[in-house]
C-alpha cells in the first residue's frame, strides 16, 4: 500500500473514492468545496444523511468524479482518537469489499492535520491487513491511499506507515504457523533491521550462560531455540529494556494441554513478535532513545528428553525454581531474558510482554491486558501511553502474599502457585528477576489475539491483533526528551 499527502485542487486528484466523515451540524469550508468540485454540493439534503454516529451514505461518482463515501461522525465534541479508528476503519473495510482499490481519505478536522494523518496512515494499513498468504484466493488489497490536507503531512504519514507496517509485522509473526514462524525465522527478520546491533544465542550458550529456565523449555524442541538480542542505540543515555515471550508453539510440554484449541497456541509468540515489531518501527523511525530488545524463542515440547515436573532449574541470576508444570513455561524463559537483560544492560526501565497466564484472560476479558509493577511511576507512564494508543491495559496486584504463594520447600521458588491469583503469581514469579529496577510486566494473554467467538472493532483483524507494538513505540517515543525513563 501507498499512502501519499494530497492537497490542491481535488478534482485533479484520481481515486476511486472519496472517504469523508462529517460532523454533526458541520459547515467546514474544505468539505463543502471538495464535495463541490465534485458535483456533490447538496450531499446533505439529497441523501438526508444527519452524520448521526454510524450513519454511512455512499453516493456514485458521475463521469469522472470519484465515487462518495460519507460516515457520520456525530457530535463533534464528543469525537475522540478511538472513534475516529473506529469509524474509519469500518468505512476502510466496505471500501475494501466493495474492491475499489484506491480512495482519498479527508481527515476530520477535530484535533491537529499532522496528527490525523498518521493515526488515519496506521489505520488504514492495519485495516487492510489480512493474513492470507496460504490462501488461493485471496480478497484484493488497498494500493492507493491519499490523505488530504492543506498542510504538509507527509513526515506524519511516513511515520503513521512505519508503526501501521510495523504492526502488520507483528500480526504476521503471531499468526504464522509454528512450522514457519520458527525462532531461525525471527531471527532471520531481526537481521534485515538497519541500525540494530544483533547476538543471537542458542542451547550451547544457554548451558555455558547458566539459563537454566530457557535450556529446560527448549530440551524437547525440534525447532533450533534462540535468545535474540537486539540493541538499538539512538542514544547516549542507559537503556529502556523489553522482553517478549516468544513460545512458537506452545503445546504444555510433559503437562500437556488438552487438544480442544490447541491450535491456537502457536499465538504464544506474541510478546516476542510486539518487541520485534517495536524494533523495527523504533529503528526506521530513528527514535532518540536507547532500547534492547530480547526475545527467548522456542517451542515447548513433550519428549523422552524433556524437563519434568519435579525437576529443579537454575537461572541466569542463581535463583532456583522448582518445576510443578511444564506448562507454566512462559515464565522460565522470561527469567533468564530478563536477568540476562538487567546484569548485562543496566537499564533504566523494564518491560516485558507476554502471553503468560489463561487466569488473566479470565480475569479481563479479551480487549483488556493485565499490567504488574514494582514502580508505579513506569506503571503510570505506560497507562499513559495505553491510552493514547487504546491497547487497553487494567492494573493488578503484585502483593506479598503472592510471592508467598509461589515459595518452594525444595527450591527458591517454584513455577505455579495453583488457580487462585494465577495472573498475579506469574508476575510475582518474574518479579525475581528484575533485581530493584522498575519493571512493567503486561500479560497480554486475552489481548494478543482474536478469539473466533469475540466480537473485535474494524481495524482489529483476525488471528494475531499486534498489541503491545503501537503502545511499546508510544511509551519510547515519550523517553525521547527525557533520560529514557522515569523524569516527566
Ligand atoms: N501460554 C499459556 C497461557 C495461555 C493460556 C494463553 C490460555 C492464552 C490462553 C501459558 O504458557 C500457560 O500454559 N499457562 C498456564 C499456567 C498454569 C500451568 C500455572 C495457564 O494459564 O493455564
Ligand atoms: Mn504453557
Ligand atoms: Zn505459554
Amino acid at each position: 500500500m501507498e499512502i501519499k499527502w494530497e492537497s490542491g485542487d481535488v478534482k485533479e486528484k484520481r481515486y476511486e473514492i472519496l472517504l469523508m466523515g462529517v460532523f454533526q451540524k458541520e459547515s467546514s469550508k474544505v468539505k463543502t468545496k471538495i464535495l463541490k468540485s465534485y458535483g456533490f454540493s447538496k450531499y446533505s439534503e439529497k441523501q438526508k444523511f444527519t452524520s448521526e454516529v454510524k450513519q454511512t451514505a455512499f453516493i456514485n461518482g458521475e463521469k469522472e468524479s470519484p465515487n462518495l463515501y460519507l460516515i457520520g461522525l456525530g457530535d463533534k465534541a464528543k469525537f475522540n482518537d478511538e472513534m475516529m479508528r473506529i469509524r474509519f476503519s469500518h468505512a476502510i473495510s466496505k471500501i475494501k469489499k466493495m474492491r475499489m482499490s484506491s480512495m482519498l481519505i479527508i481527515p476530520p478536522e477535530k484535533s491537529d492535520a499532522e496528527h490525523e494523518a498518521y493515526e488515519l496512515s496506521y489505520l488504514a494499513l492495519m485495516t487492510d491487513y489480512d493474513f492470507n498468504r496460504y490462501k488461493s484466493r485471496k480478497e484484493e488489497s488497498i494500493e492507493k491511499v491519499g490523505i488530504y490536507s492543506a498542510s504538509d503531512v507527509s513526515k506524519s504519514i511516513e511515520l503513521g506507515t512505519i508503526i501501521g507496517e510495523a504492526t502488520n509485522l507483528t500480526k504476521d509473526l503471531g499468526n504464522m504457523p509454528s512450522s514457519i514462524g520458527t525462532p531461525t525465522h525471527f531471527e532471520n527478520v531481526a537481521r534485515g533491521f538497519s541500525g540494530v546491533d544483533l547476538k543471537v544465542f542458542v542451547r550451547e550458550d544457554f548451558i555455558k550462560m547458566g539459563m537454566g529456565g530457557i535450556e529446560a523449555v527448549s530440551r524437547a524442541a525440534k525447532e533450533p531455540a534462540k535468545m535474540l538480542v537486539m540493541e538499538y542505540k539512538g542514544s547516549d543515555q542507559a537503556p529502556v529494556l523489553i522482553v517478549g515471550k516468544g513460545i512458537t508453539f506452545d503445546s504444555g510440554g510433559i503437562s500437556i494441554k488438552s487438544s480442544e484449541g490447541l491450535e491456537e497456541m502457536k499465538f504464544d509468540k506474541c510478546g516476542a513478535a510486539a518487541v520485534i515489531g517495536s524494533i523495527s518501527a523504533i529503528s526506521r523511525a530513528g527514535l532518540k532513545v536507547h532500547v534492547v530488545g530480547i526475545t527467548p524463542l522456542t517451542e515447548n515440547l513433550p519428549g523422552g528428553n524433556a524437563y519434568k515436573p519435579g525437576d529443579i532449574l537454575t537461572h541466569y541470576n542463581g535463583v532456583t525454581s522448582e518445576i510443578i508444570s511444564t506448562d507454566a513455561e512462559g515464565r522460565l524463559v522470561l527469567a533468564d531474558a530478563l536477568s540476562y537483560g538487567v546484569k548485562n544492560y543496566d537499564p533504566t526501565a523494564v518491560i516485558d510482554l507476554a502471553t503468560l497466564t489463561g487466569a488473566c484472560v479470565v480475569a479481563l476479558g479479551n480487549n483488556i491486558g493485565g499490567v504488574m509493577t514494582n514502580s508505579l511511576d513506569l506503571q503510570q507512564r505506560i497507562l499513559d501511553a495505553s491510552k493514547k494508543t487504546w491497547e487497553k491495559i487494567w492494573p493488578l496486584p503484585l502483593d506479598d502474599d503472592f510471592k508467598e504463594q509461589i515459595k518452594s520447600e525444595v527450591a527458591d521458588i517454584k513455577n505455579t502457585g495453583g488457580r487462585p491469583g494465577g495472573a498475579e503469581t506469574a508476575g510475582a514469579f518474574l518479579s525475581n528477576f528484575v533485581d530493584t529496577k522498575p519493571w512493567v510486566h503486561l500479560d497480554i494473554a486475552g489481548t494478543a489475539w482474536t478469539q473466533s467467538k469475540t466480537v473485535r472493532k474494524g481495524y482489529i483483524s483476525r488471528g494475531a491483533t499486534g498489541f503491545g507494538t503501537r503502545l511499546l513505540f508510544e511509551y519510547l517515543r515519550s523517553c525521547e526528551k527525557g533520560n529514557g525513563s522515569l523524569d516527566k
